[in-house]
């Protein structure tokens, strides 16, 4: 039979996972599909029972609900426990297991590159969701500090004493002062949803050099104006798309207990560029 997976959130319609997941299943020669479905804020419980009835094999979690599936879940990994919420969850009998693939997923690109993060210092911008999943991703990895930039000072006050109890020493500054002393990090990333409609970089990249290592997680356009100007200074950079894929791959691999394509998943999702 058929095995159906999927991702709930909303908005939904320009999701990029069931192309990317529906190409491994090609490229595999898997009897599975996954669709996109939009489940709207307030009605995730409702979402969940409908995905149940047509047992559904496991699904992925998007904005607005990776903190409330937390609430469904009859078990989580240590991740989802350490973030708080979940993207990937499998479905057995209706025993719901959650995951977050969002904090390895992240790491996974730097780790390809065989770039070191312990000891070195990070420059965080955002403190939402994806901000939480990734200073928990350089905490693990022992960064030295991870420094937090966002536009709401409270939530990046609120980040900095999250990265601080995982040890982590960290410390929060304005966007402004990001932008003086970017030069002074190894590792600036993007988590702000700053770029998504091609606005300019939310810091002023004159800091940036040949030494830093610049990630923005927005991935659509691929060519934000972070990395467009980072590239011009001859910084590393590391797309969103590859946290996207990385997190899709590891999402696969719990579900399936197979490697994923990895080259077959990318591929579609360049080509939709
Ligand atoms: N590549 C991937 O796999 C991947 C995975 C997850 C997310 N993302 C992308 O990452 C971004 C953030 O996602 P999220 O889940 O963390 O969202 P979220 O929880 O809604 O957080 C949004 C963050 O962006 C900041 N922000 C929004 N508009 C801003 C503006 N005009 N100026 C300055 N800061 C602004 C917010 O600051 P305030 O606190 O001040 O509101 C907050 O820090 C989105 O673009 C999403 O598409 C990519």
């Amino acid at each position: 039979m058929t095995k159906t997976f999927a991702v709930i959130g909303d908005p939904i319609d320009h999701s990029l996972s069931p192309n990317i997941h529906n190409a491994a299943f090609k490229a595999l020669g898997m009897d599975c599909t996954y669709i996109a479905y939009r489940v709207p804020r307030g009605e995730l419980k409702e979402g969940i029972e409908s995905l149940k009835q047509i047992k559904i094999s496991g699904f992925n979690v998007t904005i607005p609900h990776k903190i409330e599936m937390m609430k469904y879940l009859d078990e989580s990994s240590e991740e989802c426990k350490i973030i708080g919420a979940a993207n990937t969850v499998t479905n057995e009998n209706d025993r719901l297991v959650g995951y977050n693939t969002d904090m390895d997923g992240f790491l996974e690109p730097i780790k390809k590159r065989n770039i070191a993060i312990k000891g070195e210092d990070v420059l965080l911008l955002g403190a939402g969701g994806a901000a939480r999943a990734i200073a928990a991703g350089f905490a693990k990895e022992k960064a030295r500090r991870i420094t937090i930039a966002n536009r709401t000072k409270e939530k990046g006050q609120e980040l900095a004493k999250f990265a601080a109890s995982l040890g982590a020493e960290s410390n929060e500054i304005t966007l402004e002062e990001a932008g003086q002393n970017a030069g002074n990090y190894k590792f600036i990333v993007n988590a702000t949803a700053v770029g998504l409609k091609n606005e300019p970089s939310p810091i002023s990249t004159n800091a940036i050099n040949s030494q830093s290592v610049v990630y923005d997680i927005v991935y659509m356009p691929m060519n934000t104006d972070l990395i467009t100007q980072s590239k011009k200074k001859s910084a590393t950079v590391i797309y969103g798309y590859e946290m996207l894929l990385g997190q899709a791959c590891l999402a696969f691999e719990i579900w399936h207990k197979v490697g994923a394509p990895y080259d077959a998943m990318r591929r579609v999702l360049l080509g939709g560029f």
